[in-house]
């Protein structure tokens, strides 16, 4: 197979449709996911290799101002950053909801590396606080769906969570995955590449707050976050604690006046589920003329990220990242902002590298595209290098 089309055979590869070239290296198994959500619909095959066959770009809107947090003053702060509304002719930002969601573990590691790689410029994820105190990356209220643990995450220590195993509930492949703490994952980003919507998951108090948004600062990563919420008090908190940081709203239903709502907290962004949406198109425009962006959640079907990009959405949150970033890049017109090649958010402070599960099976080289099948065939199949 020659070089230029190795993109689309890696694509092809991983998606289980084609059959490797005679491996220089060992061929893992298939990582087929062996309880794989519902909610996944199938989708987007011909669009992901499509994508990847274009060297699928991320395209996402970054945070375009940043304050120096040791200026952080509630009082003397400018109002919070607004994220960057979509430019005419580009398509929606690629959000990757909980990582790669359908193609690995959600809210790991290896979940936000195959969004990476897939051209996810923006990781969505939860954080909720541990017993005592340290923020982990965790969707559900307990453990128990997504580890090999029992219990809810607020009683459970650090060195309790630690020890679970958050991937062998996905895959056999991806046994050993740990659950990540915030720190680990606002490390990897730094260093890999990519920018977190951060989901402050249910009620935490201002100390809780006060600690998740120190561990942005911590790492330097204040102008590649936007911190959401369902949570009004938490948004209040991080507005209190960290302006510098741009906030957005979930709703699953929508305000009387979003704008007024916005407004009030201060929002860079008001992120409606796609039903809320739906019924109310037109708030697009309001928000937009409020400097409000607007990301819709959780759009898995290419009917639905046309409708929502005619609508003049920013955002669409997808567990299909591939899949979305694929469909977007075939989208754009060509020469416009969409079909520039680009790679929005900041490029990784040092040179991407093999990523390795724990257990040493799972290896992503460095030319691996990943795009997602279906649920229920081969996910993901990876090349080991050389020994
Ligand atoms: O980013 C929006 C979405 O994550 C909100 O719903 O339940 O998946 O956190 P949930
Ligand atoms: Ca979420």
């Amino acid at each position: 197979m020659t070089g230029c089309s190795s993109a689309f055979r890696n694509a092809a590869l991983v998606s289980g449709v084609a059959r490797p070239d005679p491996p220089r290296g060992r061929i893992v198994p298939d990582m087929t996911p062996s309880r794989y959500p519902r909610r996944h619909h199938r989708t987007g095959l011909v669009a992901a290799l499509l994508g990847a066959a274009l060297g699928t770009v991320a395209l996402t809107g970054a945070p375009v101002r940043t304050a120096d947090p040791a200026q952080a003053d509630p009082a003397k702060a400018e109002p919070a950053p607004t994220v960057r509304l979509r430019p005419a002719g580009a398509p929606p930002t690629v959000f990757a909801h909980r990582g790669a969601s359908s193609a690995a573990p959600e809210n790991t590691l290896v979940s936000d590396e195959v969004a990476r790689r897939a051209g996810a410029g923006w990781i969505e994820d939860d954080v909720q606080s541990s017993r005592d105190g340290v923020p982990y990356v965790l969707h559900d209220d307990t453990v128990d769906r997504t580890t090999d643990g029992k219990g809810r995450i607020r009683d459970l220590t650090a060195a309790q969570l630690d020890a679970l195993d958050a991937g062998s509930w996905f895959a056999p492949a991806y046994a050993g995955t740990r659950l990540p703490t915030l720190a680990a994952q606002l490390e990897d980003l730094r260093t890999r590449g990519g920018n977190l919507l951060l989901e402050i998951k249910g009620p935490h108090t201002r100390d809780e707050v006060a600690r998740i948004v120190q561990e942005v600062r911590d790492h330097g990563m204040t102008d590649r976050v936007l911190v959401q919420s369902f949570e009004v008090d938490a948004l209040r908190f991080t507005r209190e604690l960290a302006p510098e940081l741009p906030l957005g709203l979930l709703r699953a239903d929508l305000d009387a006046d979003p704008v007024a709502t916005a407004r009030e907290l201060g929002l860079a962004a008001y992120n409606p589920s796609d039903e809320a949406l739906s019924a109310r198109p037109g708030i697009v425009r309001e928000l937009h003329a409020a400097g409000v962006s607007v990301n819709v959640w959780t759009v898995d079907r290419p009917a639905r990220w046309r409708a929502l990009a005619d609508a003049g959405v920013d955002g669409i949150i997808t567990n299909r990242p591939a899949e979305l970033a694929g469909w977007a890049a075939a989208w754009a017109p060509p020469g416009t902002a969409g079909q520039a090649a680009r790679r929005d958010g900041h490029p990784a402070e040092q040179p991407q590298g093999p990523l390795t599960a724990s257990d040493g099976r799972l290896v992503l080289d460095r030319d691996t595209r990943i795009a997602t099948a279906d649920g229920r065939g081969p996910a993901v199949t990876a090349v080991l290098p050389d020994p």
